[in-house]
């Protein structure tokens, strides 16, 4: 898959490690978000984001706040953006199954 991630500063570690994840487990990643510790607007990385995820030049995205709620509630204001905040695998799994999202929004001060 070609995935879209975007993070601001609070986001950067999660951003990283899942990045190695995910170009091990065989995908494309896109990255959106900021590669610097310096804080940062979330809206200026979710909303390149939601652009590419509209122009069909990704198959999903991920993006990554200290909250998750920042860059949710910044995606879910884009036209066809179903970005869908969770903190563990069973949640993730129903945003997708029952709400169809096609971004996942992950709480990074909250999750390990
Ligand atoms: C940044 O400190 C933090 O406010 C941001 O990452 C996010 O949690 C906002 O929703």
């Amino acid at each position: 898959m070609t995935i879209g991630i975007c993070n601001d500063h609070a986001g950067l570690e999660c951003k990283t490690a899942l990045v190695e994840y995910l170009l091990k487990k065989g995908h494309t990643v896109v990255n959106f978000g900021t590669d610097s510790p310096e804080s940062c607007d979330y809206p200026d990385f979710a909303h390149p984001l939601a652009g590419a995820l509209q122009k069909g030049e990704l198959d999903c995205g991920i993006a990554i706040c200290g909250t998750g709620n920042g860059m949710a509630m910044t995606l879910n204001h884009c036209r066809g953006i179903r970005a869908g905040l969770a903190w563990n695998c069973a949640v993730a799994k129903l945003g997708k199954q029952h709400n169809d999202a096609n971004v996942l929004a992950i709480p990074a001060r909250l999750v390990s």
